[in-house]
């Protein structure tokens, strides 16, 4: 296991679009072990192999508070969604920017797990958040995209100044 390092916005790898995984075979799940660690060490309750410039559709979260539900969603897709919450998000590739975000309240995805079987789960509250938040970074989409145009400059500004600071 190994921890990866995490693109920041504005990189323009976050905006790729990740393939679908056609085999599950020993490099996805090193990479999902890979990710699932760096999202721990972070720490962050989600992980987008984009975000580790990994162009795969593979994403890790685990929303609990207890740090032991973690799951593992290999072609993740969006079934079904209803409703609205507006919760405030962040996102380990914008680092210290928070802000609130329209998503859907329930969603159901469908997705392969690591043996290959296809499965569904339905969410609601801060993992169907997660779920909705991880599949845009899949899409190419980091959150701060889905804020107003002045909200997306002043975010630059800030993370341009901050990486001045730490360089
Ligand atoms: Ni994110």
């Amino acid at each position: 296991m190994s921890l990866l390092p995490i693109l920041r916005f504005p990189d323009p790898r976050l905006k790729k679009v990740a393939a679908r995984v056609d085999s599950i075979d020993d490099s996805i799940r090193r990479l999902a072990s890979d990710m699932a660690e760096t999202m721990y060490e972070a720490p962050g309750i989600g992980l987008a192999a984009t975000q580790v410039d990994v162009h795969r559709r593979v994403i890790v979260v685990d929303a609990s508070e207890t740090k032991d539900q973690l799951l593992t969603l290999v072609n993740p897709e969006i079934v079904e969604m209803d409703g609205q919450q507006v919760g405030e998000e962040g996102c380990l590739s914008v680092p210290g920017i928070y802000d609130k975000v329209e998503r859907a309240a329930h969603v159901v995805v469908r997705f392969l797990d690591l043996d290959g079987e296809s499965q569904m789960i339905a969410a609601d509250g801060l993992l169907a958040v997660c779920l909705q938040h991880e599949i845009d970074h899949l899409q190419g989409r980091v959150f701060v995209e889905h804020l107003s145009q002045l909200k997306q400059v002043r975010i630059k500004n800030k993370l341009a100044k901050q990486a001045r600071i730490t360089a």
